[in-house]
């Protein structure tokens, strides 16, 4: 089916609420929507949901820049597409302006002043309800965004999200069912009922979530920036609703909360330069380690072929070393001394590689955390942003799980985050990802818990290549890494790199992670790794829904969306 079909088709069954429909056939006519295969020259934007790439298009048409569009965006998904999309959450980005200055915004979720260590030992309060809150950063990182880079006025930024709100969202077909699916855990979770509950407990596609009190908050947004949400009525009603039952948050870790500047994390891989986040994600480290590992230990990719035997094996060696160094490294650097300059250095990367062998996988159990002598030295979303200046923006922004923590904000229409639960709650406990961890991530008033978001930008001979990014918790920065090697060594398409199956090894547990059917690994590939002792272990779910867009030669740029999801290209 062409592109425009599958487009009109796609609006037939989503649109049966009117006024969208208007606006979708509006937005039809001045850009192109999913576009996958075309080619821009003034932008292009992809994310989880045609909506929020459609605002995000009309402000770079507005004359806004990539990180105007990126407040659009960010708060579009906030209204659009709940799962993931937040205010009440936090996320990291990295960017690269036109001149080629690059940096990193951390607005990810902080511990509350009254955390402590032990708080979820002997519970499972970490995952869902008011005790797995950290408190939220997206407002204040997209407050940060547009006071340092923004062009327009922060309110028209908002605008577009907060009239969505008004209006209300029609729910695409996935939306429904998925939100159908966490109707009792959203009853459990709330004191009340929250606009997320169906009064017959079932969603159907286009039916429309009114989101009135979300739009009161946006509102409150626009008028009062940064403290429209962290003081005043909406403060009340996040210390109120955490008061209910036993969440941490006060009004002095609301009015305190700030995001941080910090210098991306910055490496190389044959010629290319690699744009990513650092602290407090462990994603950056995970994926260059890994693409360090392959380069050094002269692995050549391409001509084992894509998704050959080979490849797969030496992405799984390089991804299980660099998961054990994570449970054991990594943590929030602001409070613990995340050794990065070792974990990168050329001759410890090369000692952790240099028994990889071809003969039999290494189990697990083998492997440890390297060792190196001190030198002083089930919901996130992503999205990719490039204008017609040639700035680019990588973001992913989350509530962790699905719908968060579930709790809605009481009045103010909003789901709270449970990314405490990304801490090493317990010592050697795996987390709802599997992944363990140690003392580097153990919890501490005002430390940011461990995430794995990688968004990361790459650039080739000095000049913009490719911006990718995905959701998908543990599983992110094998998916990112995967797609930048399906750029750079197997030369597929953008679309052929996004769509492809992916795989995942995370040191633990001792297998490779496949995606189910249709997206499964040729029988033979999978025999011929498992005479070499390689286990294989089917997710329930796909992996990652990867967001990338590539510079073409001659300032042109196409976008690539994952069909695993509602992810739409939208590009003028
Ligand atoms: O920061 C992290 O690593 C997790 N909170 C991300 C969660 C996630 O990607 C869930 N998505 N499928």
């Amino acid at each position: 089916m062409s592109t425009h079909l599958q487009v009109i088709n796609f609006s037939l069954t989503y649109f049966q609420n009117c006024y969208a429909f208007l606006c979708f056939l509006l937005v039809l006519s001045t850009c192109k929507l999913n576009a996958q295969d075309s080619t821009f020259a003034q932008g292009v934007i992809v994310s989880a949901h045609p909506l929020a790439s459609q605002i995000g298009i009309q402000i770079l048409k507005n004359g806004g820049n990539a990180f105007d569009a990126a407040v659009a965006v960010e708060f579009a998904l906030a209204v659009c597409y709940p799962i993931a999309g937040n205010i009440g959450g936090g996320g990291l980005l990295v960017y690269r302006k036109a001149n080629g200055e690059v940096g990193m915004l951390d607005y990810r979720e902080k511990a509350p002043a009254l955390a402590s260590r032990d708080m979820y030992v002997g519970n499972d309060k970490s995952v869902k309800g008011h005790f797995s809150v950290g408190v939220p950063g997206t407002v204040a990182g997209m407050c940060e965004l547009h006071a340092k880079f923004g062009t327009l006025p922060l309110a028209d930024l908002i605008a577009p999200a907060q009239k969505l709100a008004a209006q209300g969202v029609p729910l695409t077909a996935r939306e429904a069912k998925r939100l159908t699916k966490e109707q009792d855990t959203i009853r459990k979770y709330n004191t009340y009922t929250p606009c997320l509950l169906h009064p017959a407990g079932k969603w159907q596609t286009g039916d429309t979530l009114h989101l009135k009190d979300l739009a009161y908050t946006l509102a409150q947004i626009q008028e009062r920036g940064r403290e429209g949400f962290y003081k005043g009525i909406i403060a009340e009603k996040i210390v109120r609703e955490m008061q209910k039952r036993g969440g941490l948050i006060s009004f002095t870790d609301l009015e305190t909360y700030r995001p941080t500047w910090r210098s991306p994390l910055v490496g190389k891989y044959k010629g290319h330069r690699i744009i990513t986040v650092g602290t407090p994600s462990a994603g950056g480290l995970i994926l260059l380690q890994c693409l360090q590992m392959l380069e050094l230990g002269k692995f050549e990719l391409g001509k084992y072929g894509f998704q050959s035997p080979k490849s797969i094996q030496a992405l799984t060696e390089v991804e299980r070393l660099a998961y054990a160094d994570r449970a054991m490294y990594a943590g929030d650097a602001d409070f613990y001394p995340v050794p990065y300059h070792n974990l990168l250095q050329k001759s410890y990367l090369r000692r952790r590689i240099a028994d990889f062998s071809w003969e039999k996988a290494k189990p697990s159990q083998e492997v440890k955390a390297g060792s190196f002598l001190p030198t002083d030295s089930e919901e996130t979303t992503h999205y990719s942003i490039v204008d017609k200046w040639g700035n680019a923006l990588s973001a992913t922004t989350t509530l962790n799980d699905a719908y968060g923590s579930r709790v809605m904000v009481e009045g103010a229409g909003f789901l709270l985050n449970d990314e405490m639960d990304d801490f090493s709650a317990q010592v050697g406990k795996p987390n709802k990802y599997g992944l363990t961890g140690t003392e580097a991530n153990a919890i501490q008033p005002f430390k940011r818990p461990l995430s794995s978001m990688t968004p990361t930008i790459v650039e080739r001979a000095g000049k913009l290549l490719l911006i990718v990014g995905t959701p998908g918790g543990s599983t992110i920065p094998t998916s990112v890494l995967q797609t930048i090697l399906n750029v750079i060594e197997y030369k597929l398409p953008l679309r052929q790199a996004v769509q492809s199956l992916r795989f995942h090894h995370q040191w633990l547990p001792d297998a490779i992670q496949t995606e189910p059917a249709p997206r499964t690994l040729p029988a033979q590939t999978i025999q011929t790794l498992e005479k070499k002792g390689y286990k294989f272990m089917t997710r329930p779910e796909t992996i990652g829904r990867v967001e990338a867009i590539l510079a073409l030669p001659a300032g042109k740029y196409q976008g690539a969306s994952d069909d695993r999801g509602d992810d739409t290209v939208a590009g003028w």
